[in-house]
Parts: structure tokens; C-alpha cells; sequence
């Protein structure tokens, strides 16, 4: 959905809901004037008995009493504690009511007294509303109600510029789940191929598809092992998007595992079902590379996406088995089940020889250890660089996509050292398992600025994830507002 902005002053909308936030213990919602007594009067009273809390919503009918037929007042709690996060949560609910009503239309008031900056919060209701309207149906018969359409009623000449920017950025984490939430027996490495493809023709990216037969012949030994196994051939899928000239671009990697078995050394079947999210790395590029270029934000990215299918087979790697990785580093096979860290390893290595990037950034669902480390509301991320550490750290602050940076050093690397190759594609036994896996990362990257995000936990909607309006059952799309807004800087 586009949200639009309008000028138009509240109590002459038409409009089948005129939605206003209150902060707690305030009688006065926002932006809200007085417009005949009995509805003020009944604002005031409503105000009084839900205290503004946060998520509180109620629904006054009107009665012709002024152009708009419902006034609906939602709490964002106490005023000096009002930030991107409880506007995105607020509005998010708010919408979510509306199309529970069958409302197809309604407006959210953002006045200049508003407690945050104005195109902020605009853009934050925006982000809310559309991601919480996201249900994944493509497989039900019976559609979910029809989507209601927002208009905020603003300082259009404040917000139009953000709101334009927040809906781009929404869109891309509506695509990037969209893919994500696909069942693994319609997308595989091919499918997401093919997607990359009419997204590139669409938005005019360059986009090229490396086959199996290609990625063996050019020594991309890590994603050629781990894909052998399945009939659904591995491929490497490279999206270029040019909107500054002579310019480093930034590269961002994402793994696109379409299954992961465990492949020989395969997985318990308990929650199996979920390793069809372990392709959100690559579905995150998709987002960025669409946004990016929907936004024509003035920067260059190579976006790269190593994608396989983990299956055991009679063609399978093996424990044992010493691949050789694109750069020509060996690397001992110790547990088909680490394949994440082989793809993203060639990926990595390419993308920073092909195109000298000024930094390079990775999402991979990788370790279940990062789970244990942090949970599943905050994604690891390790880097060898402290400026790009830093501001990536402020854009998680903005965008409410948490992240907890992890340590990486010499003695982590030491961890991955092998007896009978270069590196080992684990760690010894399960100690500090995000972090051995980062190390296996971090040696194909050598000074390139890199951050590298585990979304293990954080990629989809899993046990232990706090409940969010703006999250839906499924993918989240985590890492998509993150990166681009780093990339608005
Ligand atoms: N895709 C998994 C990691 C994962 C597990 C993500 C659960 C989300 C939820 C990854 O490929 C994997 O299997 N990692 C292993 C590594 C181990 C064998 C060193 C793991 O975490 O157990
Ligand atoms: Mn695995
Ligand atoms: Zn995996």
C-alpha cells in the first residue's frame, strides 16, 4: 500500500476513521480540535479512562456530528518516552484494528506538536501500518479482509519527502518476506534465480546468474560442495545497482540456503520445517537491492546471493571431505550441517575480488548458537571494523532492529585452524559457535570493512519472540530497514 499525505485540517476530513494519539495522562490526543461539544466532551472522557497507555485504541462513533464518521483514539504512553519504536507499535495496532472493523480508508493525525520530529514519526506510522498489514496467502483459498488505505493528515511540506522514503523501504520488507515465507518446494535456487532476474528488468539492475557448471569452472568450491547433494543445482546470483558515479560500492551478501537438511550430517526432525527460512540472508538482499534503486538513493551496491539447496544424497559432501574455496584456501569438512559458512566463505571472496568494495556487510541465518547467545529479539553481529560497527549500531537504534555485537580475534581464529587443511568449517565442540562461524567469515574478507549479522533468531517468528503488530506470523525481513537506512547517512 502507498500512504499519502494531505494538508487538510482534521475536523473537515471525510473519512471513515480519524485516528489521533494521546500520550498518558493527557486529555488533549495530538492534533485534535475541538470540533463539537459532545464529541470533545466524549474524547476527553475516553482519554481519561485509557490513560493514554500504549496499545489502548477506542472507537467513538460520530453520528454526523462532524465529517468524519469515527474518531479513534490510540495511547502511545508517557509523552517524553514517545520514540520511532512506539509509533511504528502504535500505528501498526491501529491499523490492524481498522481492517478487523472492514474499514477501507482511514487517516492518522501527525500535527507539528507532535513529541517527535515530524517526518519521523510520519515516516515510523508508515513502517508500522504497512508492515502490520503483511499476511502471507498465497497458498489459502479465502484471502485475508482487504487492506484499509492510510492518509496522514500533516505538515505535508515536513513529511512528503519521508513518507515517500518509508513506503519505498516497507515495500522492500514486504518483497523480502514475500520470498522468504515461499515453501521450499517452489523455491529453490532456480526460483530465487528467476526472481532476481525480472526484479533486475524491473528496476533496472544488472543482474547475473552464475550456474553450476560455471561456479565449479571458476572454483567456487564452497557453494559447488554444499549444493552437490540435491537436484536442484546451486547457483550465485549478483545484482548491481549504480546510483553514484565513480564511486566503491558496498557489497552485501546474503545466504540463501532454499533447505537445510544438515545435508549427511542431517537434522533432527523437530522444526525441520523451519529451514526453509534459511534462505532470509538472501531474501534481506533482495529487499535492500529493491529499495535501493525504488529510492534512487545516491550510492553504488553489488548485492550477492550464494544459493543452494542442503540435501543428502549418494552426491553429497562428506565429514572429511577438504574442498578447495574460490581464492584457493582448503578448507576440512567437519559437519555438512555448518554449509552456511562454505557459501557465504566464496561469496564473501568474490564479491571483494570483483568489485574492491569500500566495505562489505553479510546476512546469514548461521548458527543456532547465536540463538542461545542473545535469543531470538536481537541479532549478533560481528566486524573488524569499529567506525562501520558503530554506525550500523545507530541505524539498529532508528530502526528498532536490534543487534549486539559480538568479539572477534586472533584466538577465535586459532578455533578454526585445521589439522589437515586450512581452516575447518567448525569450531572444537560448541563453544562460542556464532563467533567460530564469523571466524570461518572473517578469513575470506581480510581488511575489508565487513559486519557480518547472524538472523538466526531474528529472521523469522519463532519461540521466544516477542510479539510485535509490525511482525506477522512469518519472515520478518530483518536487516532490510537496518541497511538502508545506514545507506541514507
Ligand atoms: N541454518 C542453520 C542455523 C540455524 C539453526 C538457524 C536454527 C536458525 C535456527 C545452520 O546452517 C546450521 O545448521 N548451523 C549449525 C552449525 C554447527 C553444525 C556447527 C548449528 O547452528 O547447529
Ligand atoms: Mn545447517
Ligand atoms: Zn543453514
Amino acid at each position: 500500500m502507498t500512504v499519502r499525505t494531505e494538508n487538510t485540517s482534521p475536523e473537515k476530513k471525510k473519512t471513515q476513521a480519524l485516528c489521533v494519539f494521546v500520550a498518558e495522562k493527557s486529555e488533549d490526543p495530538f492534533g485534535l480540535p475541538k470540533m463539537h461539544q459532545k464529541i470533545d466532551h466524549t474524547v476527553k472522557q475516553v482519554c481519561k479512562e485509557t490513560k493514554g497507555k500504549i496499545g489502548s485504541i477506542s472507537v467513538i462513533h460520530t453520528h454526523q456530528m462532524v465529517p468524519a464518521q469515527r474518531i479513534v483514539i490510540s495511547g502511545i504512553g508517557p509523552r517524553h518516552k514517545v520514540t520511532h519504536e512506539s509509533v511504528r507499535v502504535s500505528a501498526g495496532r491501529l491499523a490492524k484494528r481498522m481492517s478487523e472493523l472492514g474499514i477501507d480508508e482511514f487517516c492518522i493525525v501527525i500535527p507539528d506538536s507532535f513529541p517527535l520530529k515530524l517526518g519521523i514519526a510520519a515516516g515510523a506510522a508508515v513502517e508500522g501500518v504497512n508492515l502490520s498489514l503483511y499476511s502471507f496467502d498465497k497458498y489459502k483459498s479465502d484471502k485475508k479482509t482487504k487492506q484499509p488505505s492510510l492518509t496522514i493528515l500533516t505538515d505535508q511540506s515536513k513529511t512528503s519527502g519521508a513518507v515517500s522514503k518509508s513506503n519505498s523501504i516497507s515495500d522492500g520488507v514486504l518483497y523480502a518476506r514475500g520470498i522468504a515465507n515461499l515453501p521450499p518446494n517452489e523455491c529453490n535456487p532456480a526460483h530465487l534465480a528467476g526472481l532476481a532476474k525480472s526484479l533486475a528488468s524491473k528496476n533496472k539492475l544488472r543482474c547475473t546468474v552464475l550456474s553450476k557448471a560455471e561456479l565449479r569452472q571458476s572454483g567456487f568450491g564452497g557453494i559447488s560442495a554444499v549444493g552437490q547433494g540435491s537436484k536442484n543445482e546451486p547457483k550465485l546470483i549478483i545484482m548491481e545497482y549504480n546510483g553514484k558515479k565513480n564511486e566503491k560500492p558496498t557489497v552485501i551478501v546474503g545466504k540463501a540456503v532454499t533447505f537445510d537438511t544438515g545435508g549427511i550430517s542431517i537434522k533432527p526432525a523437530d522444526k525441520m520445517d523451519e529451514m526453509k527460512f534459511d534462505k532470509c540472508g538472501g531474501c534481506t538482499v533482495f529487499g535492500i537491492m529493491k529499495a535501493a534503486s525504488d529510492m534512487k538513493l545516491p550510492v553504488n551496491l553489488v548485492g550477492i546471493v550464494p544459493s543452494v539447496e542442503n540435501m543428502p544424497s549418494g552426491e553429497s559432501y562428506r565429514p572429511g571431505d577438504i574442498i578447495k574455496m574460490y581464492g584457493g584456501k582448503t578448507a576440512e569438512i567437519l559437519n555438512t550441517d555448518a554449509e552456511g559458512r562454505l557459501i557465504l566463505f566464496d561469496a564473501l571472496s568474490y564479491g571483494i575480488k570483483a568489485y574492491k568494495p569500500k566495505e562489505v556487510i553479510d546476512f546469514a541465518t548461521l548458527t543456532g548458537a547465536c540463538i542461545v547467545a542473545l535469543g531470538t529479539n536481537v541479532a549478533g553481529m560481528v566486524s573488524n571494523n569499529d567506525r562501520l560497527a558503530k554506525k550500523l549500531e545507530e541505524s539498529s537504534q532508528r530502526t528498532g532492529e536490534q543487534v549486539w555485537r559480538l568479539p572477534i580475534n586472533d584466538d577465535y581464529m586459532d578455533m578454526i585452524k585445521s589439522d589437515y587443511a586450512e581452516i575447518r568449517n567448525t569450531g572444537p565442540g560448541r563453544v562460542a559457535g556464532a563467533i567460530t562461524a564469523a571466524a570461518f567469515l572473517a578469513s575470506a574478507v581480510g581488511n575489508t570493512p565487513w559486519a557480518h549479522f547472524d538472523i538466526a533468531g531474528t529472521a523469522w517468528v519463532q519461540t521466544g519472540t516477542k510479539d510485535k503488530p509490525y511482525n506477522p506470523k512469518g519472515a520478518t525481513g530483518f536487516g532490510v530497514r537496518l541497511i538502508l537506512d545506514y545507506l541514507s547517512q
